[in-house]
């Protein structure tokens, strides 16, 4: 999968490629990254990417022209995948798309605004789809679509050995289960004894109890979910 980003802050996304389990799924050959300054596709003294919004009002809109030369380099340059902006007006990002994207393994194209948004005339001829990661405000979609490429590039085919507690997790509908490691006792406090001395069964009895309660607890909402897609069994309700 190839994924460029377009943006005014390349340091930004640059990191995804060199940290952790994403750059270990770059050097595996399973994703490439691409970093695209739109400043590079002005041609004014002042290299300028954004102006004052008609209508008024406050901050600044980014300009479409530069935006549409960086899409178009892009192309020419060999990506034919989606165009993903991002913004709170967005769609949510979810574990459902995410998967999706993943294994789709579609080149993507990242593009992240700054200042109070992007012409909507370049959204509507350029953008396929807008993503919103939450219901707060970011300076800007680059941790966005940060998130977005750590999350999709984590579920590429051969990322990771065997998908962890906290990715089933989402699939099962509920949230993951406590952790521990050693020492088996850390300042007065002992690991649940199940897990230390447990049977299989016992261990997997264990995990899916204590998944419901961080679940009811945290995300009542995702409950009642699992509860009507029939995720949740008879000994689960107890
Ligand atoms: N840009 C600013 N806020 C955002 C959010 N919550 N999600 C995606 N992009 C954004």
């Amino acid at each position: 999968m190839r994924i460029d980003v377009v943006t005014l802050f390349p340091q930004m996304p640059a990191l995804i490629a060199e940290c952790g389990i994403t750059s270990r799924a770059a050097k595996l050959g399973l994703w490439q990254l691409k970093i695209w300054n739109p400043r590079k596709f002005t041609h004014d003294a002042h290299r300028t990417v954004d102006d004052r919004p008609f209508g008024g009002g406050p901050g600044m809109v980014m300009m479409a022209e530069p935006l549409a030369q960086t899409i178009d380099a892009i192309r020419a340059d060999g990506n034919r995948g989606r165009v993903f902006a991002f913004a709170p007006s967005g769609r949510t990002l979810c574990d459902e798309r995410v998967l999706e994207l993943a294994e789709s393994d579609e080149d993507m194209i990242l593009v992240c605004g700054r200042y109070e948004g992007i012409d909507q005339r370049f959204l509507d001829t350029y953008v396929d789809e807008i993503i919103s990661i939450g219901d707060y405000v970011l300076s800007g979609g680059e941790l966005a679509a940060m998130v977005l490429m750590d999350a999709v590039v984590r579920r590429l085919p051969g990322a990771i050995k065997e998908l962890s507690a906290s990715d089933e997790s989402f699939s099962t509908g509920l949230l993951d289960a406590p952790h521990y490691t050693r020492p088996e006792e850390w300042r007065g406090m002992k690991v649940p004894e199940v897990l230390v001395n447990g049977h299989h069964k016992h261990i997997q009895d264990w995990t899916r109890k204590m998944a419901l309660q961080t679940t009811a607890t945290n995300r009542p909402d995702l409950v009642k979910i699992a509860r009507s897609k029939n995720l949740l069994s008879e000994e689960d309700e107890k």
